[in-house]
């Protein structure tokens, strides 16, 4: 298995074997391990581009309104773990941010403001009508940014169309969905 996850990552990673030793690397390891347990391969497929996704659209978001683009990134990774290690989603922000302390806790990645910033992202993300704090705000529009450019030819979830048109005005794309 471990030769497997180490495969995966030098593709994920574009075969920097010396970046690996950096948080975000960390943290990245761990969870490649879980999503690779996951049964249904079609889910696993979805938890991978939905993880990673997130993740650097976080970090693009993030670069963009000058927040810390390392932990956003780490959010992204970490924000809907909890529903596909359980195969579970009721509840998902508020047990997504347990998992996501303890995973933070257990690796020792982060200062407890860290860790307090990541988990407070994760456990408000689901609430996409509403604005939180400004690195609470990358999460959620990486999110909806995921969605939305995973296929541009598939419609905008209704839901989503707000905030997707908000952020293709802030990257300088004129277009009216
Ligand atoms: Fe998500």
């Amino acid at each position: 298995m471990d030769k497997h996850i180490e495969k995966i990552q030098k593709y994920l990673h574009n075969g920097r074997a010396e970046d690996m030793d950096n948080r975000i690397e960390r943290l990245r390891k761990y969870i490649d391990e879980i999503l690779l347990n996951m049964k249904d391969t079609e889910e696993r497929r979805c938890a991978y581009l939905h993880l990673y996704g997130v993740s650097q659209a976080c970090a693009m978001i993030a670069l963009k309104r000058n927040q810390n683009v390392e932990l956003a990134t780490m959010a992204g990774m970490l924000h809907d773990l909890h529903s596909y290690k359980t195969m579970n989603t009721e509840n998902h922000a508020e047990k997504g941010a347990v998992l996501a302390r303890q995973i933070l806790e257990e690796l020792s990645l982060t200062t407890e403001d860290e860790t307090d910033l990541i988990c407070s992202a994760i456990l408000n993300h689901s609430s996409k009508a509403i604005t939180h704090s400004s690195f609470d705000e990358v999460l959620k529009d990486a999110d909806v940014l995921q969605h939305c450019l995973y296929n541009t030819l598939f419609p905008v979830m209704e839901h989503e169309k707000c905030r997707y048109q908000k952020l293709l005005t802030e990257f300088g794309i004129l277009q009216n969905l």
